[in-house]
């Protein structure tokens, strides 16, 4: 199946990257909240990562100034905007970005389930949550599957196909194929918590985190190691700070809870998130964040 439209739900730190992605490869895009102030805020969202991708393009010579104006209106020409469910009756695929709680992504679920035709795919955005269990509340499971991107939408490639125990190969292909078309690279994982990423993020933080608390070492230290090393492009609580330390206690409790004691909770992350040190978004966290 071929999505000639789509739809994103929660135009939060996700929501409108993901519209932007869907948008500058040439997809229209309906893109709703419950309110217009979030709403502005996906859009400028998506308007900042645009202006950032086609500043690049010019800078390369692949196109000129005014072109890149042009092609700007273009992109957020495509992204259409709306508190209600209005555009979502002709959508191909609608994906699912609000907040990580299943009671509230249930009720989006029900909601899409209505709102768009039959054999529209419904997915989500989750990090961890469900598919199974979100699929069970439809009259399409076979059609619920995970398209998981990670953050900023807009720029990371990867992207997990999470398949459900109903979730048709069709709809897999579908997704498979919609990633691709968005110039990413999807992976498949199995319906199991932390996917892949986030459990191979979780299971090395873990161990950096234990190691430094063991061996006394500052974390300025451990930061500036890697990034020396060019082991990768930030160090881990430099890192930590961007994701939010109190995604990743959830994250790291949620795993524990599932696979037991090998994914390690630190003493001193949930310290901070209980003093409301969570990172960037409460600026401070590892570091200080100003502005
Ligand atoms: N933040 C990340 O780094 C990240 C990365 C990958 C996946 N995710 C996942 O993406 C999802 C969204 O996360 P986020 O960080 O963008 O959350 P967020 O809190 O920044 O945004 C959620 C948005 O959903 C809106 N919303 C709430 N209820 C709604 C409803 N009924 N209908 C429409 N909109 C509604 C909110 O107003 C808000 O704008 C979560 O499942 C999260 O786990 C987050």
């Amino acid at each position: 199946m071929f999505v000639f439209r789509a739809a994103v739900v929660g135009a939060g730190t996700m929501g409108g990257e993901i519209a932007q992605a869907i948008a500058s490869a040439d997809v229209p895009v309906v893109l709703r909240d419950v309110d217009s102030a979030p709403l502005e805020q996906g859009l400028a969202t998506a308007r900042r990562a645009t202006e950032r991708q086609l500043r690049g393009l010019v800078k390369r010579e692949r196109m000129t100034e005014a072109q890149a104006a042009t092609e700007l209106e273009a992109i957020i020409g495509r992204i259409r905007a709306t508190t209600g469910y209005e555009g979502f009756g002709d959508v191909d695929l609608a994906i699912e970005a609000v907040p990580e709680r299943m009671d509230v992504k249930h009720e989006v679920f029900a909601e899409l389930d209505a709102a768009t035709p039959g054999h529209a795919i419904l997915a989500s955005n989750t990090s961890g949550l469900s598919i199974s269990e979100l699929a069970a509340g439809t009259t399409r499971p076979d059609r619920v599957v995970g398209m998981h991107f990670f953050l900023p939408a807009s720029v990371m490639r990867l992207v997990e196909v999470v398949e459900g125990e109903a979730t048709s190969e069709e709809t897999v292909q579908a997704v498979v194929g919609f990633a691709q078309q968005l110039r990413k690279q999807p992976i498949r994982c199995l319906d199991q918590a932390g996917f892949v990423v986030n459990r191979i993020l979780a299971a090395g933080l873990g161990e950096l985190w234990r190691a430094q608390a063991e061996e006394g070492l500052s974390f300025e230290h451990v930061d500036e190691t890697v990034r020396e090393a060019k082991a990768a492009p930030m160090g881990p609580f430099e890192l930590s700070d961007w994701i939010g330390l109190d995604t990743l206690l959830h994250l790291a409790e949620h795993l524990r809870e599932f696979y037991g004691e090998r994914f390690h909770i630190s003493a001193e992350l949930s310290e901070r998130v209980a003093a409301g040190d969570l990172g960037r978004k409460s600026g401070r966290g590892f570091y200080e964040h100003g502005g």
